[in-house]
Formats: C-alpha cells, structure tokens, sequence
C-alpha cells in the first residue's frame, strides 16, 4: 500500500471549462496554496484537464507547492473501461496535462463494469496496477461508483486511495463504514463533495446532483435551522464536518470560480464550536438521502 500525503483540502476542478473564465480559474488553481486539484479525463469533456495543463504551460511548469490529481474514465464513444482504455486515458490526460507522471491517478465512476471484470485479466484494475508500477502513476484510487462497489473495490485491498462524494457530510453518513474499512487498511481517505454539491453552502434544491426525497429534504432542512440558531455559516460547517473527521484525510470542495477560490479560505478559518456538531449528532442517524 502507497500511503498518499494530500493537502487537507484538494480544489475539485469538475465544473472547470463549463463557464466563461477558464483559464483565469485554471490560474488560479494550481497557484493556490489552498490544496491540491482533483479532475478527471472526462471532466467537461476534457476541457477541464485541458483547462490546467494550459496554465501549467503559461506558467513555466507545474508551481512546486501543488500537485493534479485524475482518474481514469470509460471510453467516451464506446463505454469501453478495459486495461487498454485505462492506458489510453493516462496518455491523453498527460497529454492534456503536459505532464510526464500524475501522483495519483483513481479509477473515475465505473458503474458500467462488475469489480470482477475491472479485477480480471485485461481489466481496468491490473492495468493502474502496471502503470503504477512503471512509476508513472504515483499512488492508484477508487472513485465511486456505487456504494456496494466502492465497498468491494476497496475489500480487494489493490487500492492506495478511496475517493467517495456526497455520502459523508453534515447531513449524510453512508460511505462511514467505507472509509473505516479503507482506514484499517491503510488506505487514503479522500472525501468529495462536503456541500453535497452545492446545497449546504449555495441553497441549491438538489443534493448530490439529484432531487432530495421528502423527509431527507426536511432532515436538511433541520440542520439548517439548527445553524441559525448557533450562528455558524452552514457552509463552512459543511467544509468543518469532513476536516474535522479522523476518518478523512482529505476533502475535495468543488471550486466554479476564483470568487469560490477566494470565499473558501475564510471557509476554511472559520471555527464551529463543537455543541453545534453535538446539535447535528442529536438528530439522530439522517434518512437515506439519494444514495445509489
Ligand atoms: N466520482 C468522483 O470522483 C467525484 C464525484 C463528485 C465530486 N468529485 C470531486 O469533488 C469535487 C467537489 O464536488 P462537487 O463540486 O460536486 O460538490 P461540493 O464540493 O459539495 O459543492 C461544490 C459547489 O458548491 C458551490 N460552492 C462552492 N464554494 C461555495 C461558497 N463559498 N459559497 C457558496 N457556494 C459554494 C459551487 O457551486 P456554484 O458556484 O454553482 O454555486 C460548487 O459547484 C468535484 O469538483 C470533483 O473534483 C469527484
């Protein structure tokens, strides 16, 4: 097992080449001291990768303090998520990238394959493997998929690094015993999405990229009343739930703007006092939210 060393904060790069400002953004990104960048090959179709491999090249090279992270993705055209196509994603985001290794590179969303077949002969899983130990990657992830799978993925114990999202946040606490069993192994605990995507620090009526079903929509609803009433910025709470867990040692906020840039490092300085933590806990355990 590679043990990673991440920053505690890692700037999710998922929206990055979706709006106007790109390139201001990408800037900014890997300048910040905040954290290091997660994206993916398939992330704005690749505008994203594209996005901060053309600050790198504006900026003589990657600055030293910060590293990019990326995952591997399907086929886009075919869905194909062999060894083959996990080697042809590497090349095209390091390409993109205009670099010659990644510290970590993660197993992106495969939903469409059984963990048998991504384990096989061929398959997705032997092929990080390989890179890995060709030294071109650093460190090798699971990225979601769904909750069952990402459990098996990481019960194979071929991992370094487990990345879930949107399941272990302030309001949710379904990927807790994914995360202790990658923990008792030694794995990397990267958790993304504390906002629930947006929700807990922008109001946003959906969670998780999906509408809440009732009682989970008033479970949040509670915590944000409970907000009020101590005074916390809920947001920042949001961010304070996924730090503060000594299961987690990295949480991935998704970053759409050098105005989010500059808003995150209050978020990150603020201080939640504990009793509010307490106020969440004695809730109770939160209703399914929109797992899968
Ligand atoms: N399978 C995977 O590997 C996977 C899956 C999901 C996420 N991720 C990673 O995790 C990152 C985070 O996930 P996410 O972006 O979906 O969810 P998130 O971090 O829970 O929420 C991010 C959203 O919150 C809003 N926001 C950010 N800072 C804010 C602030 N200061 N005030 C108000 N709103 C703020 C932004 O939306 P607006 O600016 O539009 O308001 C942003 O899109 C992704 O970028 C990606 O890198 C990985």
């Amino acid at each position: 097992m590679k043990t990673l060393s991440p920053t505690s904060i890692i700037l999710g790069a998922s929206r990055l080449g979706e709006r106007p400002g790109a390139d201001e953004l990408a800037d900014a990104l890997i300048r910040s001291r905040l954290g290091y960048v997660d994206t993916s090959n398939n992330y704005a179709g690749g505008h994203s990768e594209q996005a901060l491999g053309d600050a790198i090249r504006r900026a003589g090279g990657l600055p030293g303090h910060t590293r990019i992270y990326s995952k591997a993705d399907s086929d886009p055209d075919t869905g194909v998520f062999d060894g083959d196509r996990v080697k042809r994603s590497l090349d095209e985001s390091l390409t993109r990238l205009g670099l010659d290794s990644l510290p970590l590179y993660q197993l992106h969303d495969p939903y469409g394959l059984t963990v048998a077949e991504a384990m096989g002969p061929g398959g997705a899983v032997p092929a990080l493997i390989d890179l890995r130990d060709q030294g071109v990657i650093g460190a090798i992830g699971i990225a979601s998929g769904t909750l069952s799978q990402v459990q098996e993925y990481v019960d194979t114990g071929a991992f370094d690094v487990v990345l879930s999202h949107n399941r272990y946040t302030l309001v949710t606490r379904t990927a807790e015993p994914v995360f202790q069993a990658a923990r008792a192994q030694g794995m990397t605990v990267l958790n993304a999405a504390p906002f629930g995507g947006g929700t807990l620090a922008n109001g946003d009526t959906s969670f998780g990229y999906r509408t809440m079903p009732a009682d989970f929509a008033a479970h949040v609803s509670r915590v944000r009343s409970l907000a009020v009433d101590h005074g916390v910025d809920l947001a920042a709470a949001a961010l304070h739930f996924s730090m503060r867990s000594p299961l987690v040692d990295a949480t991935v906020v998704g970053i759409t703007s050098t105005a989010r840039l500059e808003a995150l490092g209050p978020l990150i300085d603020a201080r939640i006092p504990d009793d509010f933590f307490d106020a969440v806990e004695s809730l109770g355990t939160p209703p399914p939210g929109v797992d899968d």
